[in-house]
């Protein structure tokens, strides 16, 4: 099949090569040129492990290729991806939809003029629930049809996550639209993916639903950790023994800094902006606290650094070993590892940065922080090491070694990962949320 991806960002890059890689001939549209130049050269403007070789491999085979015009989209396919961000409005933390009705109208005046009448437009963004009923509207005269798809995939297993989705939620006005997609994605059904067809604002909510139970998730076992430091119980023990209940499971009960991102913190203040348009601000009234509780996790691990320093942070050498909003990403979008780095150096601390992947993001974003490119370098002569990002490597280091370079060999395992018995035989002091039996 021919299919267009529209917004060539996180979601659509990824989709449009998995497309290409299942056999479909895909054509990826973006406003931004040099992105394009790029993708079509197989690099993508961000770091997703497979996605390179997958665009090289696809676009080679001549199934996929990129531009930057809608109307050579309007003419080239039937079935068109929107993938285009939906940022958070800084006034109200709603969703801004002013990209997804750029891109809906501008393939709209292509349809038009191509004349094509039997095109089905598939909403891959994040929105508010009843967002895919509004931009029906805008296709009016174009006789374009409107379906939404959301999309869960993860950062860092982008790929897996699309070429082996655990579900496909389809939305659909009518019976060809869902016919349509079915066989977009008949490889992965055939492949054991579940397809569940429902009406456009039930897709729309999968989605909004899914992210802030995954961030209540999160929150709930950083509230536990909270409870744990005062009543001196241990967090891990506890979420491990809360996920062997098959009913709660044991993903996303990691207690530490917290989620961040580019779709949880935002989705769960859009959706609360949205609910409360629909006068339902009761009904996710909790979502607020997800999001305090959350942010409140911050504020700990500067506590806990502080208790190190005897109180203040001024004039302090901080290192800080993390910067990605998660491992396995150089995405420093909404990063809590940042957030915290940032409130230190503002109390006055000197902080050196240390990240695998994400430091040219890090330093673009907060330019003020100094950055290292080993750890050793970071924690040169540093009073306090702060694990805020929890990639593997940083559970290899040798805790011992590492106590020869700093000044004060004290730690805050904020991700609680690393392994607080070898650094505590290595002479350091940890400490960890939710663990207060390890002071
Ligand atoms: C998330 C959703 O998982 C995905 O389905 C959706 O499409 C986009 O948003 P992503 O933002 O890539 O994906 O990251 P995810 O792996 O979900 O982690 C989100 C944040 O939560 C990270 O900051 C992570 O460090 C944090 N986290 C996750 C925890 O603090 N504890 C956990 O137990 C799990």
């Amino acid at each position: 099949m021919r299919l267009t991806v529209i917004g060539t960002g996180y979601v659509g890059a990824v989709h449009a090569a998995c497309m290409a890689e299942i056999g479909h001939e895909v054509l990826g549209v973006d406003v931004d040129e040099e992105r394009v130049a790029a993708l079509a050269a197989g690099h993508p403007p961000f770091y997703e492990p497979g996605l390179s070789g997958m665009l090289q491999r696809t676009v080679a085979a001549g199934l996929l290729r990129f531009t930057t015009s809608l109307d050579e989209a309007a003419l080239f396919a039937d079935t068109h991806f929107v993938c285009v961000g939906t940022p958070q409005r800084p006034d109200s933390g709603a969703a801004d939809l002013h990209h997804v009705e750029a891109a809906v109208d501008g393939l709209a005046a292509g349809l038009r003029a191509a004349g094509h009448d039997e095109a089905l437009v598939v909403g891959k963004s994040t929105v508010p629930a009843g967002t895919a009923d509004l931009l029906a509207a805008r296709l009016r005269g174009t006789g374009a049809d409107i379906a939404w798809n959301p999309e869960f995939l993860r950062e860092g297993s982008a790929v897996q996550d699309t070429l082996r989705p655990e579900r496909i939620v389809a939305g659909v006005r009518s019976a060809r639209a869902e016919a349509r997609l079915r066989a977009v994605y008949a490889p992965l059904v055939a492949a054991g993916a579940p397809f569940i067809a429902t009406d456009t604002v039930t897709a729309e909510l999968v989605k909004v639903a899914s992210n802030s139970f995954l961030a209540t998730k999160i929150s709930f076992i950083n509230a536990m950790a909270e409870i744990c430091d005062v009543l001196g119980a241990d967090v891990l023990t506890l979420a491990e023994a809360m996920g062997t209940d098959s009913r709660i499971g044991p993903a996303f009960l990691a207690p530490g800094l917290g989620f961040g991102g580019s779709c949880l913190p935002k989705d769960i203040r859009a959706f609360t902006a949205r609910a409360e348009e629909i006068g339902r601000g009761e009904s996710v009234a909790f979502l607020r606290q997800v999001d305090e509780i959350n942010t409140r996790q911050r504020l700990r691990t500067i506590g806990l650094a502080e208790r190190f320093t005897g109180g203040s942070l001024e004039n302090r050498d901080v290192a800080v070993l993390g910067a990605a909003f998660k491992p396995g990403s150089d995405d420093v979008r909404d990063s809590p590892a940042l957030a915290v780095a940032e409130a230190v150096r503002r109390r006055g601390a000197r902080v050196r940065v240390h990240d695998p992947e994400a430091v040219d993001n890090a330093r673009a974003a907060y330019p003020d922080l100094q950055y290292a490119l080993d750890v050793t370098k970071a924690c040169e002569q540093a009073d306090v090491v702060l694990h805020l990002t929890e990639w593997p490597q940083y559970r290899e280091l040798d805790p011992a070694a590492l106590a020869t370079v700093v000044r004060s060999p004290a730690v805050v395992d904020a991700r609680n990962t690393l392994d607080a018995r070898a650094w505590r035989s290595a002479g350091w002091r940890l400490s960890a949320p939710g663990r207060p039996r390890l002071d």
